[in-house]
């Protein structure tokens, strides 16, 4: 597990010497209508807080978020209970535990859509934090699609923190360069595959390509399908009104496959973040993967090299991949919780973390000029694109039927059997229908 308490400790405790956001000037500042009542968060005390945010350019977007919580709360110890593995694979497997044990953390990362609300809150994991929503007036500057993602019977349950764009593919240019490989505004698989086909005769890898944790796979897959089926079917097929044997569907599973004839043949033993790591270090061309890829981009001070587009044929569509945090019900340390979930609700809050995390903030009031180009390209076609949720990342599908499609994935990209993958959702979808009804 990894775990950085005792940083945290030794940086509470100096701050704690200043006595708290008084002495750091920030007292008045900080007394919004719900940190008024909640004086008690400067007398010291803990704050769990629960993701899976640990690769490099993770670690420093979630340090942003305790900065801001500690400028306020400098007393507070905060305890990040992080646990490696991209997706939260492994995370998401821990806290079940913790939860089924009742030893919640105070607040935990949670995708909105059908993973807070089927994981979390369906449950009775979660307690609502409706009147912070209020008090904070975030309806007001979130977009009405992703209040009503943290919302379940009319109370909202979590706090989005930020919008990642799941497909995007990113590229080496100087590689694309020597090889005489010109990337436009948009790129169709058509052009992709010509691509692959220049850089594989030039001995160079063109896609990096991890599947360690496992979600990439289903990842993959879902922005070929976006890619080669359009919204309409994506959305038809994961919300069970269309059904596996479309024709859409056996296209993208076909077009996947053939992508897969350009990875590196490592990919079972590489995380998310060693495959990015292959592109800027120049020993791929090309990876496909949510923009949390950018975190790392700008960790490594790569930006210069790197381009953007999006997946294949996607032009016109995001898949959202939105993370947030919610109020454990029964959270050990409830109103540090609540301090802690205000912040993150912050313009300065989601302003100081999005530029490190590769997304762009949940709030639309925030100020663009501070964001690099990606991000800027990233929050016109949240504008305009149609919007579509990721079932990799758990937002658009049920947590059996994201398990289904991960295990599907894992099996197709070893043996690229077309027949077999779509009879396994298929499967999936019809004791996915049946379990609702
Ligand atoms: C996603 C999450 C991102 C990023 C990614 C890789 O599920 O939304 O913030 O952390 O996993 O770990």
């Amino acid at each position: 597990m990894y775990n950085v308490t005792k940083a945290m400790t030794s940086r509470a405790s100096r701050r704690g010497v200043l006595k708290g956001g008084a002495a750091l000037g920030l007292g008045a500042l900080s007394l919004g209508p719900v940190a008024g009542r909640l004086a008690s968060a400067q007398d010291g005390g803990q704050l769990e807080i629960f993701s899976w945010w640990t690769s490099p350019g993770e670690a420093a977007a979630l340090q942003t978020l305790f900065d801001a919580f500690l400028a306020e709360n400098a007393g507070v110890e905060i305890i990040n209970s992080a646990v490696a593995g991209g997706a939260g694979v492994n995370a998401q497997a821990v806290l079940q535990t913790r939860l089924q044990g009742n030893e919640p953390p105070d607040s935990w990362q949670t995708h909105v859509g059908r993973e807070l609300i089927d994981r979390y809150v369906v449950p009775g994991y979660s307690e609502p934090i409706t009147e912070l929503y209020e008090s904070e007036g975030w309806a007001e500057v979130m977009p009405a699609g992703l209040v009503e993602q943290a919302t379940w019977e009319s109370e909202q349950y979590s706090v989005p923190v930020n919008v990642h764009r799941g497909n995007t593919l990113w590229y080496n240019k100087q590689i694309l360069a020597d090889n005489d490989i010109e990337v436009a505004d948009t790129m169709s698989v058509d052009e992709f595959i010509a691509a692959c086909d220049t850089l594989q005769a030039a001995g160079v890898t063109p896609l990096a390509f991890s599947n360690q944790e496992g979600f990439q796979g289903s990842q993959m897959f879902e922005s070929t399908l976006l890619g080669v089926a359009g919204p309409d079917t994506y959305n038809g097929l994961f919300r069970g009104e269309l059904t596996w044997d479309d024709e859409g569907a056996r296209q993208a599973a076909e077009t996947y496959a053939r992508f897969l004839d350009y990875v590196n043949q490592d990919f079972t033993a590489l995380t998310w973040d060693a495959a990015i790591s292959m592109v800027i270090e120049g020993r791929a061309a090309f990876t496909s993967m949510g923009d949390w890829a950018y975190g790392e981009v700008i960790a490594r001070n790569a930006e210069d090299n790197i381009g953007w587009v999006s997946h294949p044929g996607t032009a016109g569509s995001f898949v959202l991949v939105v993370d947030s945090f919610n109020l454990a019900q029964g959270a050990p340390n409830r109103e540090h919780a609540l301090n802690w979930l205000r912040i993150l609700g912050t313009k300065e809050a989601q302003e100081a973390f999005n530029p490190l995390k590769g997304s762009i903030p949940a709030r639309t009031d925030a100020n663009r000029d501070i964001f690099s180009p990606y991000h800027q390209w990233s929050m016109d076609g949240f504008a305009s694109d149609a919007l579509v949720p990721s079932v990799a990342h758990g937002m658009g599908a049920s947590p059996a039927f994201q398990q289904a499609l991960l295990d599907a994935s894992a099996a197709f990209v070893a043996d690229k059997d077309v027949d077999t993958y779509l009879t396994m959702l298929a499967d999936a979808a019809a004791m996915d229908a049946e379990a609702a009804s």
